[in-house]
């Protein structure tokens, strides 16, 4: 089977009242452990690329790792760019095989905004690649750059409709109190999220598929052994599990999941490390690293996003 795109997916999601899990992936062992865990499980899976992983890990490299995981696993995979800025990224991700990007104009005025996201709708759509927008702005931790609370926004429903129309976009992502990173909300606030607002943006555009960033649970099991193990986490708090469940239930079909990885994967090295100081062969701490990704990939799949058995 080939890269897909996200059009049927999403089609499939919605109808079904579940959510495809987006993962951001930066390295062989990340692509292994989640692809492994959505074969087990029969998931359809977005594997998304930041513009930061590409720097990292190089373009051709993830394409293809991604392929070679499409052809060990058989399963439908989209790869997607996270956060594309400009048309220049976007159109070099479709031009080197992407099946799906991201245009977040969300930090430029809703005019400016459309005209980017339609031109790389534009030559999106002439090259077969599905396009997500992003209307309002989530705080937090984004390729470096950090957005802080008073310049983040929520979505304003009302302008939802001509954003989507003005733009052909295939998915809106919108702001409804989810941020990037591992503080999501302070010591002692009671986590919420703006469901009122999902509630109208659904009434506004009926049947589209809309997609939530900054959706890691924060799983405290991994923060607790990450600092039993000398790290340093303050307290760090993400969405809460009945919340996304929740909004896989309503119009959101694709939940974006980074941090949760990142910890996972550093909570295993940690504690890999205490057990053994004297390892320094990498295959015996990314193995444990790969399992804990796979471990928490499972969970996502059947208990929060409830897309497994839908590949
Ligand atoms: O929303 C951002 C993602 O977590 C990707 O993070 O830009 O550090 O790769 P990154
Ligand atoms: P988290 O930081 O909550 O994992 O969000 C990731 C994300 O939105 C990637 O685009
Ligand atoms: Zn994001």
């Amino acid at each position: 089977m080939p890269l897909v795109s996200t059009k049927e997916m999403f089609e499939k999601a919605y109808k079904g009242g579940y959510a495809i899990g987006a993962f951001n992936v930066n390295n062989m062992e990340i692509i292994q452990g989640i692809t492994e865990a959505a074969k087990e499980e029969n998931a359809p899976l977005i594997l998304q690329v930041s513009s930061g992983a590409r720097k990292y890990a190089n373009h051709t490299y993830l394409v293809k790792l991604v392929e070679a995981a499409i052809q060990e696993t058989g399963l439908p995979i989209a790869l997607h760019l996270d956060h594309g800025d400009t048309f220049e990224l976007c159109k070099s991700c479709i031009d080197g095989g992407f099946t799906s990007v991201m245009i977040d104009g969300s930090h430029h005025s809703f005019e400016d905004n459309i005209a980017l996201t339609r031109q790389v709708v534009e030559y999106a759509h002439a090259h077969g690649v599905t396009v997500e927008g992003e209307l309002g702005r989530l705080a937090g931790i984004e390729d470096a750059v950090n957005v802080s609370e008073k310049d983040a926004s929520y979505t304003d429903p009302d302008q939802v409709q001509e954003f989507v129309e003005k733009t052909g976009v295939d998915s809106l992502a919108i702001a409804i109190g989810t941020s990037h990173g591992a503080y999501k909300f302070k010591p002692g606030q009671k986590p919420q999220l703006r469901f009122d607002i999902l509630e109208e943006v659904e009434k506004r555009l009926p049947g589209f598929p809309i997609v939530l960033h900054g959706a890691s649970s924060v799983i405290p099991k991994y923060v607790d052994i990450i600092n039993a193990n000398g790290g340093r986490m303050p307290d760090a708090i993400g969405i809460p599990e009945d919340m996304l469940r929740k909004a896989a239930s309503m119009a959101v079909c694709k939940i974006n999941i980074d941090s949760d990885l990142r910890l996972a994967m550093t909570a295993a090295i940690r504690e890999h490390f205490n057990q053994a100081p004297d390892h320094f062969d990498p295959r015996q701490y990314l193995s444990p690293a790969r399992a804990n990704i796979k471990e928490l990939v499972k969970h996502k799949l059947v208990n929060v996003l409830g897309c497994n058995g839908k590949a």
